[in-house]
């Protein structure tokens, strides 16, 4: 049996898990909530309170798994991209415990984790497919031809996804992280009352700035004339946001996987929880004979289970890491 611990540090959330033979066994995920009353996420308070947490949710993670450390044959951990003080914490952990129990390290790219989280579960997708991975760093479309041979085919010029949802979540005066706010408000709103633009960008690409500066001169207007204008309008303002962006991210990705061919779309990272992506993402692959996709809600936003599964793909692609290993910034894979 191969048991692998899998350490993710590389934003707000601490996060182990323990991986046999290719099944999750355990998923341990402490949230920072001390960020939202900054409205963000603030570095150096993340790498403290992940330097805080680390060792309390890794011990949770062999407990929940009823595993004893001595059973485990290698460390997999997210080497970015990320935060930097961030993923100093988890790298040091994991290289610290691999290097003590004697066991290989596998060093994992967060973003095609985020990817591989499909394939968790009973239904995983078969190569080659198309993924859009959307959450709050990063938003790109990437065709996986094989588990480890991914290629980007564009990505977002200036805002992710998710910074779109959480920064005109912070204008409308909502909580930190936004995106989840949004979904839940615009369930009861009317998602053709505003009308936002659409950037015009190259093929594959995105630009979300424009969006929230048109949300931010909509709501400026408005509260010239209203003070309550934003309560008053919250619903239809989160409905018809959230259906702009949702909009431009699936007509990128049904024009990749009509120029390309590739029947089988996925979509992934923290935004791929949104109930309206979800629920058009299954009709536009239902519309159009594809196989959709997406990973078990658990596994959307930031989790190590989704490093465990990219780590046991490594393990058996024998790619293991040194212990000279050091984090990256950088979004290329
Ligand atoms: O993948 P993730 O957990 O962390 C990063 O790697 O960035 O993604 C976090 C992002 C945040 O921007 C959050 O607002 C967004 O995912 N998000 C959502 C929803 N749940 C999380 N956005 C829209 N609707 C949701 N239901
Ligand atoms: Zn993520």
């Amino acid at each position: 049996m191969i048991n692998l611990l899998a350490i993710e540090s590389s934003c707000d959330e601490t996060s182990a898990a323990i991986i046999s033979d290719g099944k999750i066994k355990s998923n341990i995920i402490s949230s920072q909530l001390q960020h939202s009353e900054y409205g963000g996420v603030i570095p150096e308070l993340a790498s403290r309170l992940h330097q805080q947490q680390i060792v309390r949710v890794v011990d949770a993670a062999l407990t929940e798994a009823d595993m004893h450390k001595s059973a485990l044959n290698a460390i997999a951990f997210t080497r970015g991209p990320g935060l930097l003080g961030a993923l100093l914490v988890g790298t040091c952990f994991a290289k610290a415990y691999a290097y003590g129990l004697g066991i290989p390290l596998i060093e994992v790219n967060h973003m095609q984790a985020h990817i591989l989280a499909n394939f968790i579960g009973d239904s995983p997708p078969e190569f080659p497919f198309i993924c859009l991975t959307v959450s709050g760093g990063h938003t790109q479309i990437v065709l996986i031809r094989d588990y480890l041979d991914m290629e980007i085919l564009g990505q977002t010029i200036d805002d992710a996804a998710g910074e779109a949802f959480d920064k005109a979540a912070k204008i409308m005066g909502l909580p930190y992280p936004g995106g989840p706010h949004i979904d839940r408000l615009a369930k009861s709103g009317d998602p053709n009352f505003y009308t936002f633009p659409t950037p015009e960008i190259g093929k594959y690409d995105f630009s979300f700035s424009g969006l929230k500066t048109s949300m931010l001169y909509l709501l400026r207007k408005g509260i010239k004339t209203n003070e309550h204008y934003i309560e008053e309008n919250l619903v239809d303002l989160c409905a018809s946001y959230q259906h702009r962006i949702v909009s431009i991210l699936l007509d990128k990705l049904e024009l990749a996987a009509r120029e390309s061919g590739v029947k089988h779309l996925a979509i992934a990272g923290g935004v791929s929880a949104n109930s309206e992506l979800r629920r058009r993402f299954k009709d536009l692959c239902k519309q159009r004979s594809w196989q959709a996709h997406i990973p078990a809600f658990e596994y959307c936003t930031d989790n190590a289970a989704m490093i465990a599964m990219a780590g046991h793909i490594k393990y058996l692609a024998h790619e293991f890491a040194d212990l000279t290993v050091a984090p990256y910034t950088r979004a290329g894979f």
